[in-house]
């Protein structure tokens, strides 16, 4: 049986041809019945990632799946509370504080004031609020990028290209828990912020003759992709291991070290419950900062896509569901 309070309609975001940020519509959407495994969570808060705004340009994979299926919802983050459970849910319960890393890679849908996410794709957490939701995607690609793609130990070295970022950001930090020494290479005005995390080495790279006297790196955790991370790789003079993370230029920024790095990869990142899991109990003891530039109405998407898209700030946009 639906919960009481769900009502017959709400808000979504949806897009119904790619293009420009006025593509993105607020629409009113009826709730559809839960399967028996699925969940239905009450959003407050879901986040802005670089993958929202290529596939609303019909940019990259996700995209191209969808480009006859439209209209698409956008959003893989949420955070909220449970606010039906399917009856073969056992897990959750009406009113549990939850996030999660929802419908991705194809379906997304969380630029919504309510979303149906599988049992295996939420994490229970001790209290909801607004920040939690910069967390899913960008926490899930730093963890597997530097441990599971990039094999990173303790006593290594590892720099980070785009340190500032929303993935950046978490994994300058997650490298530090694990033992690593970071360098992490980032605009001057991100500096100060990133130092304030540990004994991190940073690198401005707009000073491009920095990357000639770079010591050798073990792991290069590639967060920028495309002609910057190609010029940054040429000029270092030793790296072991590569991971680049933009998918589109995946290929391309491989081949620019074949002779120099042992091992090069892109990767994708996937959903993992306990991975997440991990990643939330790091905030919870805070050992792990969100890294949340602006916080914004879902109402005000639009904005905050244009925003997103200028790369004018360092951090997450949180788009909430209220006030
Ligand atoms: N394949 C996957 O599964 C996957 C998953 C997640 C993300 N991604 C991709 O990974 C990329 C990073 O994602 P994100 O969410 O971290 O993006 P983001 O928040 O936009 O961060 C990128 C950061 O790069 C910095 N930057 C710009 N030019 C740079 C340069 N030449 N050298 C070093 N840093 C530079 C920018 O900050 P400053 O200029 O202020 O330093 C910016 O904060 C995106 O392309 C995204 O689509 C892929």
């Amino acid at each position: 049986m639906p919960h009481s309070s769900l009502p017959s309609t709400f808000n979504a975001v949806e897009f119904s041809q790619f293009g420009d940020v006025e593509q993105l519509v607020m629409t009113q959407v009826s709730p559809v019945p839960l399967m028996a495994n699925e969940i239905r969570v009450k959003n407050i808060a879901t986040s802005i990632n670089p993958i929202d705004f290529k596939t609303r340009q019909g940019l990259g994979w996700a995209a191209q799946e969808n480009a006859d299926k439209l209209p698409m919802v956008l959003g893989y983050d949420v955070v909220g509370t449970v606010e039906e459970v399917g009856t073969e849910v056992s897990e959750f319960k009406v009113g549990d504080s939850v996030i999660g890393f929802v419908g991705f890679p194809l379906k997304a849908g969380c630029y919504s004031e309510y979303i149906i996410a599988q049992n295996e794709e939420l994490v229970a957490v001790a209290r909801h609020y607004n920040a939690l939701a910069g967390l899913p995607l960008a926490g899930l690609t730093a963890y597997q990028g530097l441990f599971e793609h990039g094999k990173l130990k303790s006593g290594e070295t590892v720099l980070i290209s785009g340190a500032s970022g929303g993935v950046g950001y978490l994994a300058v930090q997650l490298a530090l828990n694990a033992g690593a020494k970071v360098i992490a290479v980032a605009s001057k005005n991100s500096h100060a912020k990133l130092q304030a995390l540990g004994d991190v080495t940073v690198v401005d790279y707009q000073q491009s003759e920095m990357f000639e006297e770079l010591p050798a790196i073990d792991l290069w955790f590639d967060l920028i992709g495309g002609e910057p991370a190609i010029l940054q790789l040429t000029a270092a003079n030793a790296l072991e291991r590569l991971v680049t993370v933009p998918s589109v230029s995946k290929d391309f920024v491989c081949d620019s070290v074949l002779g120099k790095a042992s091992e090069s990869t892109g990767m994708l990142v996937k959903n993992d419950k306990e991975q997440l899991t991990n990643l939330v109990r790091a905030v919870e003891n805070n050992s792990l900062r969100l890294n949340i530039a602006k916080y914004m109405m879902l109402s005000q998407v639009q904005e905050a896509h244009r925003l997103a898209e200028s790369g004018t700030l360092s951090g997450k946009i949180v788009l909430t569901m209220n006030r």
